[in-house]
């Protein structure tokens, strides 16, 4: 089954708009070697259940800090959401993996916060990453999951993957159409509105830090 992404600039902006349902738009950004201490962050702020359904094992902190260090930006993709304070609520990884022939296949893990979670954060990342494959040329998209996994096990099935079990754990496929002008001008879109957002948050954090120093201290009073 295929999961086309083929949407009009008019239809990202009704679907991201609050208008919509009560809950913000979910803007993903793409990241780069600069957001390494954040991401960092993020991952050692997942429990021990956390990092056992996104790296497949209970990792320990200095297996994620290795993790974090060698992601190759210039291969992979990261993607990332955003909260108020510019921490990292969401994070998805598109790694590609060796072509065979034609065949361009990437796989894609993600992690959200638990305090951010049912927002739809996970399942707007995962689309941001089919659209990138898509865009890559990648025509399957790949997830390996422990099968116990019923939130990202229901993002599968709801995106149109195929899933294979075995021995407890998962395997998600999706078949990717190839990309279009609709599929590039869609991703360009939501990167600008990622992009525009993070300097809002950026400005609104720095305005609150100098508030903050100027404020009286419990000392002071
Ligand atoms: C999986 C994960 C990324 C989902 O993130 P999220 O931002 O909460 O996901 P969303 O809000 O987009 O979607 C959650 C969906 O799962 C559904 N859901 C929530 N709990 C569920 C459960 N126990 N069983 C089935 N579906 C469930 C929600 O109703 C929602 O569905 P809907 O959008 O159709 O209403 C997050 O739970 C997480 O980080 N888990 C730990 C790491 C992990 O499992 N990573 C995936 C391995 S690659």
């Amino acid at each position: 089954m295929e999961l086309t992404i083929n949407r009009t600039a008019e239809q990202i902006v009704a679907n991201d708009s609050p208008l919509k349902d009560a809950r913000p738009p979910v803007l993903v950004r793409e990241l780069s070697s600069a957001d390494r201490d954040r991401l960092l962050t993020h991952f050692l702020a997942l429990d021990e259940d956390d990092r056992l359904l996104r790296f497949g094992q209970v990792v320990p902190d200095h297996v994620i800090e290795n993790y974090v260090r060698n992601i190759n930006f210039s291969n992979d993709k990261v993607f990332g959401v955003f909260g108020s304070a510019l921490e990292l609520v969401g994070v998805g990884h598109l790694a590609y993996l060796p072509a065979e022939g034609d065949k361009r296949t990437a796989e894609f893990g993600v992690s959200v916060l638990e305090s951010a979670r049912g927002r739809g954060i996970g399942t707007r990342m995962f689309e941001r990453a089919a659209m990138r494959s898509r865009n890559t040329q990648v025509s399957v998209l790949y997830m390996h999951c422990l099968s116990r996994n019923s939130t990202m096990m229901h993002i599968a099935r709801k995106s149109g993957m195929k899933i294979e079990y075995a021995y407890g754990e998962a395997d998600a496929y999706l078949s990717l159409a190839p990309a279009d002008q609709s599929s590039i001008m869609t991703e360009l879109l939501q990167e600008q509105a990622a992009v525009f957002d993070y300097a809002i948050k950026r400005q609104a954090h720095r305005a609150s830090q100098v508030f903050q120093a100027f404020m009286p201290t419990a000392d002071a009073a």
